[in-house]
């Protein structure tokens, strides 16, 4: 929905940026601009920005930036009007709804009331003379009373009206607890939907109850019943245990396959563990985790399956910009069992031997081939040199180089002279490809950003100037009004300068703040050209860009006219001259 432009100019003016990122991070003036440590990636040194003057947060480590708004949305995890809500709490305003997303809002925010009540029914009921089993359950698995607690791990009754009933005492409606997916429905009578099982709440890093997963107390199928999708709750974008693994202080977060066993690493201190809810890792929960660590320590069970989900996990935690390690859980099933069979000491032992990434991928190579055949034997040793060429430690190549030569039997200076030339040929490429990106300026210069291209990379900097400047010193755009967007080379900033222009003709507020529909992607991009364009507005600089906008414009439409004319003739040729 859209919210009136006053009101969002309002509200960016009463919600600086200093003090809304401030909550987050710790940031440190430092002339006109204050840096901290960047929340949407892990890091050591200051890169994440904070310009007050301009209304902007960059980060020049991973290029994500924006106005206070994109900013509440990226860090909280919330859409452009939930973003906007919250920033209108905080400043104490209050917000133009229209009357279809209040009422999406309202039932929202019933169903969060709604689920809570039912973790607290079923938590209540585990302690119940009815919960005797369930209790019994627990403590065969070894679980304590106050780990139950944090994770509000319930028991939902053998019963099939005992939470419906107890929730329409609370007031909540049949369709509320449709709504909710907590009960089946047959002759358009509703039930419980969860009967005799252990509960755990799936809550978000909001910390909202938005979900269940039941498991079965005795042997039987399904073993696990879970919240379908709902209104509050999708499961491909959750991670159990999240809100409590996204306070950790581990530089790390381990993602396993179980509930019980993120409950069961949570006890024994390691209160960096998440699961996936039953599915395979998805694109949503890589983007959820890329957010709150910079490495994951994959630890699926170590049967095949397992095994098979860490190799498709790899890849894409990677592609987010995760390191992953993986660990591999030896002498028991899974974690929980191998917590509660050999202790929290053991498993850090496991957690520091875990297999990093060049081990990993050594052992998939040698499961690849036979070593008792020589000619495998050969492939094995090239293929791990290749490998081992690309780690930029020469420890690392001399340790992992002597591994594999002992696998191989051949010596270690067989090995190491192999590495070598692996990484001569290695340089030698990517020479090339540097040289290919020298003679390319024009492909250099290209955007992080992937989804926007600079076709005229003359043109671009200028329109970058143009934007950049406008958004600082408003009154520039005066100058410029014979401009408009269509005759920019990047559409983007074609529509960004027509909004802006729009915006300021009409005496709004213009700043990146108030920018409509763009893409967090656009809107970091623009952001990370506010922040690089530093020092006063020049108004010689402004209008030369300007003109070059022009002249590059003019130049495209010269061009498009020869081209036709080239085609006309082309034409004519081929058709003997009859036009
Ligand atoms: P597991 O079978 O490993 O479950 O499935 P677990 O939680 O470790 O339970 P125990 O140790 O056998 O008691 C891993 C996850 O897959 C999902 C659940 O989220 C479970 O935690 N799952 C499993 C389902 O959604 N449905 C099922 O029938 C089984
Ligand atoms: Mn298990």
């Amino acid at each position: 929905m859209a919210f009136p432009a006053s009101f969002i100019d309002e509200l960016v003016a009463r919600n600086p940026i200093e003090d809304v990122v401030g909550q987050y991070v710790s940031l440190k003036r430092s002339g006109a601009n204050m840096f901290g440590l960047c929340p949407f990636h892990g890091e050591k040194t200051a890169s994440f920005s904070v310009s007050p003057d301009k209304g902007i947060c960059y980060c020049f480590g991973c290029h994500k930036g924006g106005g206070v708004i994109n900013f509440m949305m990226e860090i909280e995890g919330l859409s452009y009007p939930d973003a906007v809500r919250n920033l209108a709490k905080r400043a104490g305003m209050e917000v133009p709804e229209d009357e279809q997303y209040q009422s999406r809002y309202r039932a929202q925010e019933r169903l969060w009331a709604l689920m809570k009540e039912a973790g607290r029914f079923f938590n209540e009921r585990l302690y119940a003379p009815e919960g005797a089993a369930c209790r019994a359950y627990i403590t065969k698995r070894g679980l304590t009373k106050n780990i139950v607690t944090q994770f509000g791990i319930g028991y939902a009754p053998d019963s099939w009206n005992a939470l419906v009933d107890a929730m329409r005492k609370k007031g909540y409606t049949d369709q509320e607890l449709r709504a909710a997916d907590l009960v089946g429905e047959k002759n358009g009578r509703i039930y419980d939907r969860f009967r005799n099982r252990l509960m755990f709440p799936i809550i978000d890093v909001r910390g909202n109850v938005v979900g269940f997963g039941g498991r079965v107390l005795v042997q039987s199928e399904p073993k696990y019943l879970n919240s379908n999708e709902t209104l509050i709750f999708n499961k491909r974008k959750n991670l159990f245990g999240l809100n409590f693994a996204k306070k950790t202080k581990q530089p790390n977060i381990i993602l396993v396959e179980g509930n019980i066993d993120v409950v069961t690493l949570h006890q024994f201190g390691f209160d960096n563990a998440v699961a996936s809810l039953g599915t395979s890792l998805t694109e949503d929960q890589v983007t959820l985790l890329s957010r709150y660590t910079e490495e994951v320590i994959l630890t699926y069970d170590g049967d095949e399956a397992g095994q098979r989900a860490a190799k498709r996990a790899i890849p894409m935690l990677e592609k987010a910009g995760i390191k992953v390690r993986v660990l591999q859980v030896k002498d028991a099933k899974d974690p929980d069992e191998f917590l509660q069979k050999l202790g929290a000491d053991r498993f850090k032992l496991l957690l520091e031997e875990s297999a990093n990434r060049v081990e990993y991928q050594l052992n998939a190579i040698r499961s690849k081939y036979d070593l008792r055949v020589d000619d495998q034997k050969i492939l094995y040793v090239q293929e791990s040199a290749e490998l081992i060429a690309s780690l930029d430690s020469s420890v690392k190549r001399e340790v992992y180089g002597g591994r594999v030569a002992e696998a191989a039997g051949i010596t270690p200076e067989a090995m190491k002279l192999e590495v070598e030339k692996a990484r001569k040929h290695r340089q030698a490429r990517e020479k090339k490809k540097q040289e290919q990106i020298d003679l390319a300026p024009v492909r250099a210069m290209q955007p992080k950003e992937r989804s926007i291209r600079y076709d005229n990379v003359k043109s671009a900097l200028a329109e970058e100037t143009v934007i950049a400047q406008s958004l600082r010193e408003p009154a520039m755009l005066d100058t410029c009004r014979m401009l408009t967007g269509s005759q920019f080379s990047v559409p983007l900033f074609g529509r960004v300068f027509d909004q802006l222009q729009a915006r300021h003709g009409n005496g709004l507020e213009v700043s990146l703040a108030v920018l409509e529909d763009l893409s967090p992607e656009e809107v970091s991009h623009i952001a990370g050209i506010c922040q690089k364009q530093n020092g006063p507005v020049n108004q010689k600089a402004f209008s030369d860009c300007v003109k070059l906008i022009l002249s590059e414009q003019q130049r495209r439409n010269i061009t498009t006219d020869d081209e036709l004319m080239a085609l006309r003739n082309k034409l004519k040729e081929s058709k003997g001259a009859n036009i």
